[in-house]
């Protein structure tokens, strides 16, 4: 596999995570506002994410999904996390994100999530993008439809998430769609 990329947008960086990112990223994903969007553990205990981090590198190396840190360029803050899931016998992925809490409703998610489908479109060469989030979740869905993805539909009871089935609102884009833009 090539070396693991780094993404440059307007505002942000998407780079490789770092075992020195540990702490940030324990205190971010920590929160309950970001656990109730996201399959992230909650409460978010010591070791976790040092543990995730270090298995990057092989999910990436094996294809099977790619996962950025998002950093602000100007401090090189980190904000959050954004990746795709891949399924390369379908030439398709999953995307999933989040931000921590100071940094929503300033359009990082849109922008992150905008590079990311550039990414997968060109360099992965996938054919298709869906964008999952659970029902209620608008701020993410408003996310995914400024970043171009289409409304598919609703998936009844699809996942369980703490011990309850939820609905899950389904976007979708296809690299067509997103050249064509
Ligand atoms: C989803 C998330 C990444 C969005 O990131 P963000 O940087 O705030 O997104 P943006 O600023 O690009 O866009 C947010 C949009 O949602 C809108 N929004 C925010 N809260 C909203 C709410 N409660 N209801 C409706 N719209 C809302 C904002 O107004 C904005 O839309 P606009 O530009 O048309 O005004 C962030 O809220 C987050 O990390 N949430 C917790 C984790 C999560 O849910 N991840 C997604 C899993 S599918």
């Amino acid at each position: 596999m090539d070396a693991f990329p780094t993404l440059r947008t307007e505002r942000l960086i998407l780079r490789q995570f770092l075992p020195s990112d540990a702490g940030d990223l324990q205190r971010l994903a920590g929160a309950k506002e970001v656990a109730a969007g996201t399959f992230l553990p909650h409460p978010y205990e010591d070791g976790v994410a040092e543990r995730w981090i270090a298995g990057l590198q092989q999910d990436y190396d094996s294809g099977k999904a790619v996962h950025f840190a998002v950093v602000l360029a100007i401090d090189r803050a980190l904000l959050g996390s954004i990746g795709l899931d891949i399924a390369a016998a379908h030439r398709h992925a999953r995307i999933g994100y989040w931000l921590g809490v100071p940094y929503w409703n300033r359009g990082y998610g849109t922008e992150a999530v905008r590079a990311v489908l550039g990414y997968g479109f060109t360099a992965l060469q996938l054919h298709r993008i869906c964008g999952p989030h659970f029902a209620g979740n608008a701020a993410s869905g408003r996310v995914l439809q400024k970043a171009g993805m289409t409304y598919e539909g609703r998936l009844r009871g699809h996942y369980l998430r703490l011990g309850r089935f939820v609905d899950v609102e389904l976007y979708g884009i296809l690299e067509a769609e997103f050249t064509a833009r």
